[in-house]
């Protein structure tokens, strides 16, 4: 390679061309050298006089933040954002990761948030889209997750200048099902990862969403209804009341969830995720270590302080158990009757 240049510029580029075009040239070179001088030197000026402070922290800002112990995988997860609503101050250069926790209604996914949300890093953000203008169309529902991921989407949840993992709740049927080509598309190429929170006890999630339903309207406490509690006392008002089930229809209803979660792991498999059970979380809290480890924050005690409503056998929550029994009885869906954890 080496070789051809030199041999090249000795070939073509070795040529006398007419006296006076050099000089031309040379004056035009001289001209054009004098100016760029003289405006180099007025800006400069102006930038010292200028009151320092106010141009240098800006000149800073424009800097890349850089993170050299960053492992090139890891790369399109890292998010720098520039929020407009407040400043990220001396954490602007820690690097934010975006999260989505993919759920069911009754899924154990509200508390789970309540614990994500008592890490100093994290910020949750709930069912910002079940405000369903926002989920209206692909295009609303990322305008909304720009603004959310740029941390400018103001809700209850913490938010401060070192949230090194902001993300939201989000129902399979507010929208994930139904625009799951765009969504797929928008979390690939800003590196949203996932954390889905389902429940393996379908039975137990059908029998949470229909007192939760019948509470809707009920208001059993002292006229609010409430989906999630706080107190023992609270946790035994709501549970006192007990679904009845309609055990012709069990069967489709379990199936049709069974189909919709298989459909969401594979709509979003390939993504950055990780799969967490309510039911393995509540026996095994190493659960929540998994999570901050896969957001890449510090690990930290987590609390929430959500009473769980339904403590008691599933046979004591439910009014017309037998029928429950029989439909279940030599299904595929049999093991939902067990004792699957003790409170
Ligand atoms: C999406 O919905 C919003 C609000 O309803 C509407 O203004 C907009 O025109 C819609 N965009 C598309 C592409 O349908
Ligand atoms: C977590 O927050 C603390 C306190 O605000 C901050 O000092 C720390 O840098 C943050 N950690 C990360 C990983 O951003
Ligand atoms: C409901 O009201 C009663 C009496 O006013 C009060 O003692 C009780 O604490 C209230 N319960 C809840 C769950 O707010
Ligand atoms: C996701 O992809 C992996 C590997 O590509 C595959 O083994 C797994 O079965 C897939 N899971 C689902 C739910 O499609
Ligand atoms: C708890 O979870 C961790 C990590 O997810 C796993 O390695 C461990 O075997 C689990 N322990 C029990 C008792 O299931």
């Amino acid at each position: 390679m080496a070789f051809n240049l030199c041999f090249f510029n000795k070939g073509s580029l070795i040529f006398k061309p007419p006296k006076k075009s050099i000089w031309w040239l040379r004056m035009v070179v001289l001209m054009f050298s004098i100016v760029c001088g003289v405006y180099i030197c007025y800006v400069s000026l102006r930038q010292i006089s200028a009151p320092s402070s106010g141009r240098l922290s800006r000149v800073e800002l424009a800097r890349p933040c850089k993170n050299p112990r960053i492992e090139p995988s890891e790369k399109p997860f890292l998010h720098y954002p520039k929020p407009k609503t407040f400043s990220r101050a001396e954490c602007e250069c820690n690097p934010v990761r975006y999260f989505a926790i993919l759920s069911m209604q009754r899924s154990g996914s509200g508390w789970f948030e309540t614990l994500l949300n008592s890490h100093i890093n994290i910020s949750s953000n709930g069912e910002i889209f079940s405000v369903k203008p926002r989920r209206a169309n692909a295009s609303t529902i990322v305008e909304t997750l720009d603004k959310l991921y740029n941390l400018d989407f103001l809700t209850s949840a913490s938010r401060n200048e070192c949230t090194a993992a902001v993300g939201l709740k989000w129902m399979l049927n507010q929208g994930v099902m139904l625009h799951h080509e765009e969504i797929l598309e928008y979390f690939m190429s800003r590196g949203v990862s996932i954390i889905f929170v389902l429940r393996r006890n379908l039975l137990r999630r059908m029998i949470s969403d229909l007192a939760n339903s019948y509470d809707t309207n009920a208001k059993l406490l002292n006229g609010t209804h409430k989906s999630h509690v706080h107190s023992l006392e609270e946790a035994e008002i709501l549970a006192g009341y007990k679904p009845t089930i309609n055990a012709a229809m069990l069967i489709a209803n379990l199936r049709q969830v069974e189909e919709m979660v298989t459909k969401a792991l594979e709509y979003f498999n390939s993504t950055r995720h990780i799969v967490l059970y309510y039911e393995d979380i509540i026996k095994n809290q190493t659960k929540l270590i998994d999570a901050q480890d896969f957001l890449r924050v510090p690990r930290m005690e987590l609390v929430s302080h959500h009473v769980k409503i339904h403590r008691g056998s599933l046979s004591s929550l439910v009014e017309n158990w037998v029928d429950v029994e029989k439909a279940l009885a030599g299904t595929s869906y049999e093991s939902f009757l067990q004792e699957d954890y003790k409170m």
